[in-house]
């Protein structure tokens, strides 16, 4: 956790902010059983209790008094029973002086300030059933109208405070990028033909957890990397595959990495591979190097999926002219997902406030067409954003036969020689870049990226 000032200073903030009066209400989140109440996935604080409290730990909840600017931390102390068995741990008090909290109460005294009808609560959307059946009980709401009475106005204050990272927080990215880059480069050298995706997720797995926190997301590993999150490792992995991994970890603080590679499962990437690969990083490094602040990132997802086309084009799978197959969307068909998002507490940042309130505004809207659709992130970038930037090319037999079949975009499309491709599998290739106030910085040392560096690790015994 960072020092008790930044969380004071976070929550001022956002009290100065906040256009009414009442209670902001930040629910901290409980264990969830897997297959029985006692047996709990691994328990993850909620990323806006995170970023106001800072605390990791469980069954605590906060209010902020837009009154008073006081912020109240809610929960019991430990009985001797829970010592016993899940060791000594800090007092509600202790745990208040950390994060800066003036007072604290116990959950009954949470529920009486909630209950009053005149007092008004201020909430972000839950995504949790258990958060919503908590509010629905506090707010005497029906369970359904929870998430409709969420705070607009506490929902634009989170989220124009959150996309802004401060250095506190990029470090914090860059040090969840340094145990990625080992997992990276850990799986890029130990892949061999006969072993099972598995065996490199578990890898991953165990890296993520000894860097000192653990996965930011579930992991993809994969031979069929076509199949965009495909979260399957049961596949053999073979001579001549192309591995798709997509992974990283995040730090015990909760900030998240994202990063993806691609990589030959023999030494060299074939020749195509090799085109294919190479069309994918430079669509990757042009789009990166388009980064700054003012720019929609709209139009670089739009630049990416021309660049892209071209290089199709001169592969001779794609044909014509390649602006308007681009804004049609003819592109799609092998990149159908959104050049990147916001990361940070969460690696999709914030998705849980709403994904368009994140990444578009008033003026800049979400496309409804195949591919563009799936853009998160379409807003102006600002100094302070950290984003992903993620093209792919993926060869989706289902996707080739279904167009084909409804004659679509023929004129931009050769079918023919797409449809040798078609047990090509997919590639990705991700970083994390910070907008500056004048242009950006990738995060994190550099991962082995070229066709050189990736085939360095890939040689070696
Ligand atoms: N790792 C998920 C994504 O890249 O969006
Ligand atoms: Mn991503
Ligand atoms: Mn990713």
């Amino acid at each position: 956790m960072f020092s008790t000032s930044t969380y004071q200073a976070r929550r001022r903030a956002l009290i100065d902010q906040m256009p009414e009066n009442g209670i902001v209400f930040l629910p901290g989140n409980r264990e969830i059983g897997k297959n029985y109440a006692a047996n709990v996935v691994d328990f993850r604080q909620d990323s806006n209790f995170l970023y106001y409290l800072g605390l990791t730990h469980r069954s605590v909840d906060a209010t902020l008094d837009l009154g008073t600017g006081e912020t109240t931390l809610y929960g019991t102390d430990a009985t001797l029973d829970d010592t016993v068995w899940t060791g000594p741990q800090p007092t509600l008090r202790e745990l208040a002086d950390r994060c800066g909290a003036e007072r604290t109460g116990n959950p009954n005294e949470l529920y009486q300030l909630l209950d009053q009808a005149e007092v008004r609560v201020h909430y972000l959307p839950p995504y949790h059933g258990a958060t919503q059946i908590r509010l629905s009980d506090y707010l005497n709401l029906p369970v359904e109208a929870v998430p409709d009475n969420a705070s607009s106005a506490l929902t634009k204050a989170v989220i124009q405070q959150r996309s802004h990272k401060t250095t506190e927080e990029i470090a914090d990215m860059e040090r969840a990028l340094r145990t990625t880059k080992l997992m990276h480069e850990t799986v890029m050298r130990a892949a061999r033909p006969g072993m099972r995706e598995a065996a490199l997720a578990g890898t991953v797995r165990g890296l993520a957890m000894a860097g000192g926190g653990d996965l930011a997301y579930g992991i993809i590993l994969t031979r069929n990397g076509q199949t965009l999150h495909n979260h399957h490792h049961d596949n053999l992995i073979q001579e001549g595959d192309l591995i798709l991994g997509d992974f990283g970890a995040e730090t015990a603080g909760g900030y998240a990495a994202d990063i993806t590679r691609t990589f030959p499962v023999s030494k060299q990437f074939t020749p195509e591979q090799r085109d294919v690969y190479q069309a994918v990083l430079d669509a990757e490094n042009n789009a990166i190097d388009r980064c700054r602040p003012g720019v929609p990132y709209r139009d670089i997802h739009r630049a990416a999926a021309l660049d892209l086309s071209q290089r199709l084009a001169d592969m001779g799978l794609m044909r014509g002219n390649l602006e308007d197959a681009v804004a049609q969307g003819a592109h799609a068909l092998f990149f159908p997902h959104g050049l990147g998002h916001m990361i940070g507490l969460d690696v999709h940042d914030m998705e849980g406030l709403g994904e368009d309130h994140v990444g578009y505004t008033d003026k800049i809207r979400r496309s409804d067409q195949f591919g563009t659709a799936f853009l998160r992130l379409g807003r102006e970038l600002e100094a302070g954003f950290v984003i992903t930037v993620e093209p792919g090319i993926y060869f989706i037999p289902e996707l080739m036969d279904q167009w084909r079949g409804a004659g679509k975009f023929t004129d931009y499309l050769n079918y023919d020689a797409i449809d040798r491709f078609r047990d090509f599998g997919g590639i990705r290739i991700e970083d994390n870049v910070l907008i500056t106030e004048d242009g950006h910085r990738v995060l994190g040392d550099p991962i082995a990226k070229t066709v050189a560096e990736v085939e360095t690790l890939r040689a070696r015994d």
